[in-house]
């Protein structure tokens, strides 16, 4: 794959590109060109579309603590079992380490939960795309049957009745407790959530000894094979939509062990659309070998073993040993650390 274009790519099919990816943070270089996914009609890019992390946003520390509080509450679900927390566990990489979730009554869910590490550097949220903001997502859990399984009415019944929790809340938001006021402030602290220090940050940033040869030849293959076409920006995807099983069927090859579900169908179920069909949000390779099981269906407990599946339906091309060893090493360099202001 990856043949390339006669370069230079106009500045116009760029600014397209640009504009397809939406918030698409990438140096200009003078090559580019078209990928697997050229079947879907987005034009790549080689070169330094991978930026480095920001730092963790000064944001007001009244909603950030109310934030960080109402995350690890268990009165945000039914019956006080469950936290956001409880799925997102801050101590580890912020996810749960499950195929699916168990959410209100050990209810799983059919998909596995994302990290909330760096998620505010997401275009969207969910795998599907279907809440715009993390103000938007954070009624999902709170209402999903099979995560908390409320409501905010019901949820504010709770708090109100906490006269110290009322009386924090109340100095940092006038108007008191309200869903929108909830969302604010969990999504406020959802934003202090970026992971600092990764080497290949400090790579990116100039340290050529930040990250060993192995971790810059995943690094080039990253880029050459054409992973990148997909996953890049600030949080190294997170930034378009694609199909899953570009180059061949995943869903159809997955069926003997795996019968499809409902939310395999990707963004499908929020457009009706049929070109969304099996079309989920690039994920964010941000301590990515911290996060196993792979893939929206959490159906991969190797990260090796991912790769090598990109490879095959994204890209069309068996990779070899050598090459899979090489590209975990370099997404092994993009672990970083928790951020220091959790532990405040
Ligand atoms: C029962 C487990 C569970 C609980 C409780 C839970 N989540 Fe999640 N979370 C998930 C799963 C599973 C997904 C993926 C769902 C999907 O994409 O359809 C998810 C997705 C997310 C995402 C999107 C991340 C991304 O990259 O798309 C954010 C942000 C998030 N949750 C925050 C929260 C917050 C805030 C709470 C509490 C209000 C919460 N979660 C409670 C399991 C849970
Ligand atoms: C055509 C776009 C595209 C290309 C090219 C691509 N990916 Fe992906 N990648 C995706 C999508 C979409 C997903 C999510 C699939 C799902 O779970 O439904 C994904 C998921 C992943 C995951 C799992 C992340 C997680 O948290 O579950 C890893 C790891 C990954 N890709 C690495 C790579 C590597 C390495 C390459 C190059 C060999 C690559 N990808 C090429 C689109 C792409």
């Amino acid at each position: 794959m990856a043949e390339r274009l006669p370069k230079p790519v106009s500045a116009a099919l760029l600014l397209a590109a640009a504009a397809v990816a939406g918030l698409w943070l990438w140096v200009p270089r003078e090559d580019g060109r078209r990928d697997a996914d050229s079947k879907l009609g987005v034009i790549a890019h080689s070169g330094d579309a991978l930026v480095p992390l920001p730092q963790v946003p000064r944001l007001p520390a009244d909603k950030v603590a109310l934030g960080k509080a109402l995350f690890q509450d268990v009165r945000l679900s039914r019956d006080n079992t469950i936290s956001c927390a409880g799925c997102h566990d801050l101590s580890s990489f912020g996810h749960d380490g499950r195929r699916g979730s168990v959410g209100v009554g050990g209810a799983e869910g059919s998909v596995n939960a994302p990290t909330v590490f760096n998620a505010s550097l997401n275009f969207a949220q969910f795998w599907d795309g279907r809440a715009a903001s993390l103000e938007d997502q954070a009624a999902g859990p709170v209402h999903n049957p099979l995560e908390m399984a409320t409501d905010w009415a019901a949820v504010i019944g709770k708090l109100q009745a906490d006269d110290a929790f009322r009386r924090d809340f109340l100095s940092a938001y006038p108007d008191g407790i309200t869903a929108a006021n909830l969302a604010d402030a969990i999504a406020t602290f959802e934003r202090t959530l970026l992971t600092e220090n990764a080497p290949f940050d400090r790579y990116l940033r100039g340290d050529p000894q930040a990250i060993d040869a192995r971790a810059k030849l995943g690094y080039r293959r990253f880029r050459e094979l054409g992973c990148v076409s997909c996953h890049q920006g600030v949080n190294i995807g997170g930034n378009m939509f694609q199909r899953f099983g570009v180059m061949a069927d995943f869903f159809g090859e997955r069926a003997p062990q795996r019968p499809a579900v409902a939310a395999d169908l990707g963004r499908f179920n929020v457009t009706g659309q049929e070109v969304d069909r099996h079309v989920f949000k690039v994920p964010g390779l941000r301590n990515v070998a911290e996060t196993a099981p792979y893939f929206h269906d959490g159906g991969v407990a190797r990260l090796e073993d991912a790769v090598a599946i990109m490879g095959r339906y994204q890209l069309g091309r068996e990779l070899s040993p050598d090459e899979i060893d090489s590209l975990v090493a370099f997404l092994k360099t993009l672990t970083g650390m928790p951020p220091a202001s959790l532990k405040r």
